[in-house]
């Protein structure tokens, strides 16, 4: 049907007969010549369409609507020096048509413009209604074969190390990644429930024992949870398994696929080896697990300052275990309001969404003397306001931020508010526009973290990972004190503030896993349910080995400058997991329920009111 993409048309192709076939991006009538930009996945080429040397394709091109579907029959000429359009890689050339063919018209109206030409404004959710008129679009198109290319790179790196693919089934039992399940239910099994795959962690590690050494997966992964700009309830993961690698075999392996990829994809070289960072240092310095290191304003920790401070919400808060940490805030003096901190106001807002019951501040002015309100200021004393200063290297202009209360909330607020300040004060750019790509390993994760309103302990990551022999000992009697404090041999990779990836060494010893899924919660006999063929395996000669699994969707979303992993996936689903294309999920026939033993509970909310 075609001999050229539109937009690879050039020079070199003047004077020859071409026939193309695309979109009408748009067509603009100059009073008695009809020009059309044709599109195609290879790009746009001007069309001029002259009654007086093709009457007959004229005569087609006077009725033509947007996104009709043509093919294209004519002759390569160049663009006279007036028309030249130096923005569009076809700009130097025009097909002159002799013969335009409607392949397919559109009917009705388009719900929103698609042309190049056109701003982006259109809603998200008429876009996903709508999903191939937006994916027909050039931002979408771009994005889908820069995923497919980021695979394609990701296999050959993979391939060339001796890594094999192996598929895992979707039809399983619940992997416990400490998200809800997505289940089915069994017909042939009634009363019986598959659970699909929240990764396939367990599969690849009996791959492991199966002998396959280096696994690899372009994996489908489904998690039921809340769901935000970077999470979504279907998702894919880019994962690995390798046997008799250690932690860092594993890291520098993952660091060169990184580096291939972003060379792929960006043409840069990242500089390697990538910085490190403890999870305690993390949590300290900033808050959270996965700091975004392109800008400064650390948290500093202050409690030792101020525990014995009149200011009571200072001193209380030590007192009762917890922390006192602050940032400061280069030139928030002038930035930030005190309106702005205080209730009502944006930064106010950002603690408290986090949990925290507000913010404490000091403004740093000129010559050094500090400036704040009530009482912070009667309480603090000359020797205490020099060590402030010096502790968090605050110049004059400095706004200091202060968090107060259990420490987990403080960080959570600090972390919160830190990243609404930089992007507020333009510390980093607009992602579109990034350049920066801080990648950062997270290492040393605890093994768990006590659940205080379930009383227990929880995996941090997953509950196979290996703890840190180093804290744990080799004494088995003594595991069961020196297990919950242990640190895992868990990593994950952060980006920009964004876990792209995470992985671990496994336990490769079953009375070591048993302890763990003990120290979860677990009885010894559930464990041995859910999770008996696994330990079985252990026992059968299962090497050592680890892995490790990146978000595609989003290291693709990180790639193409978008902000939302939905537009890196063709088909994605709203915050509602509702593909608003299909109107999935949706409701299905009694018989079909009842084939699959299984009635439905639900009752809309406001069943209630109508009765
Ligand atoms: P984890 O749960 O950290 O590890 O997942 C690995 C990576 O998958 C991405 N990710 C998601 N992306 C989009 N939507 C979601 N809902 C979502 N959840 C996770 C993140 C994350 O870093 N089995 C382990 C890996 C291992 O230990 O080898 C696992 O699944 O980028």
């Amino acid at each position: 049907m075609r001999s050229n993409g539109c937009g690879d048309l050039r020079k070199q192709q003047i004077d020859e007969q071409v026939q193309l076939c695309g979109w009408v991006d748009r067509r603009r009538d100059h009073g008695g010549v009809i020009f059309i930009d044709l599109r195609d996945r290879s790009g746009t080429v001007q069309i001029t369409v002259d009654p007086d040397l093709g009457a007959d394709a004229f005569a087609v091109a006077e009725h033509l609507r947007s996104e009709t579907v043509l093919q294209v029959k004519g002759k390569v000429r160049a663009r006279p020096d007036e028309s030249l359009n130096e923005r569009l890689a076809t700009g130097a050339v025009e097909v002159l048509a002799s013969s335009i063919t409607v392949l397919n018209g559109v009917k009705g109206n388009l719900p929103f413009p698609i042309s190049i030409h056109d701003e982006e404004n259109t809603r998200e959710e008429l876009r996903l209604r709508h999903r191939y008129l937006d994916l027909r679009r050039k931002r979408m198109n771009d994005n889908l074969r820069l995923r497919a290319q980021t695979i394609q790179t990701a296999r050959r790196f993979l391939e060339d190390e001796g890594f094999i693919e192996v598929e895992t089934p979707v039809l399983t039992r619940s992997t416990p990644e400490g998200a809800r399940d997505y289940i089915l239910p069994s017909r042939v099994c009634g009363g019986e429930w598959f659970a699909l795959p929240q990764s396939p962690q367990l599969f690849k590690q009996l791959l492991m024992v199966g002998g396959i050494e280096k696994y690899y997966q372009v994996a489908r992964c489904f998690r039921d949870e809340d769901l935000r700009a970077d999470r979504q309830p279907e998702f894919t993961q880019l994962d690995m398994e390798m046997s008799f690698m250690d932690q860092e075999q594993i890291l520098d392996l993952n660091e060169r696929l990184i580096c291939t990829i972003w060379k792929t994809a960006k043409g840069v070289d990242l500089p390697r080896p990538f910085p490190r960072m403890t999870w305690h240092d993390a949590m300290e310095r900033y808050g959270t697990d996965r700091p975004d290191t392109r800008y400064g304003m650390e948290l500093t920790n202050v409690s030792d300052i101020v525990k014995e401070m009149g200011f009571k919400v200072f001193s209380g808060a030590v007192k009762a275990g917890g922390s006192v940490k602050c940032i400061a805030v280069p030139g928030g003096n002038d930035a930030v309001s005190n309106v702005r901190i205080k209730p009502g106001g944006d930064v106010f807002s950002e603690a408290q969404q986090a949990g925290a019951g507000g913010l404490a501040f000091i403004r740093v002015r000129d010559g050094g003397e500090i400036d704040t309100i009530g009482a912070i200021k009667d309480n603090l004393s000359e020797e205490q306001t020099r060590e402030l200063l010096g502790r968090t290297g605050a110049e004059p202009g400095t706004l200091l931020l202060f968090g107060a209360g259990d420490t987990a909330t403080v960080n959570k607020a600090l972390d919160r508010v830190r990243q609404y300040l930089a992007r507020e004060l333009g510390m980093v750019k607009a992602d579109q526009e990034n350049d920066q790509w801080n990648f950062l390993w997270v290492v040393d994760f605890p093994m768990f973290e006590f659940n205080s309103d379930e009383n227990r302990y929880e995996a941090l990551h997953h509950p196979f990972c290996a703890p840190n022999i180093a804290d744990l000992g080799t004494d088995e009697a003594l595991w069961a004190d020196t297990l919950p404090k242990a640190r895992a041999q868990a990593y994950d990779l952060v980006l920009n503030g964004l876990e792209l990836g995470g992985g671990s060494l496994r336990i490769h010893d079953s009375s070591l896993q048993r302890q763990v899924l003990q120290t979860v919660g677990l009885p010894l006999e559930e464990a041995e349910e859910q999770f008996g063929f696994l330990i079985e395996a252990l026992d059968m000669g299962a090497p050592p080995h680890g892995g490790l699994a990146f978000g595609l969707d989003r290291m693709v979303m990180l790639l193409a400058g978008e902000e939302s992993i939905r537009d890196t996936i063709a088909f994605p689903k709203t915050q509602q997991a509702r593909c608003l294309m299909t109107a999935a999920p949706a409701k299905v026939a009694d018989q079909q329920l009842a084939d699959l033993h299984v009635a439905s509970t639900w009752v809309a909310p406001n069943a209630d009111d109508d009765a």
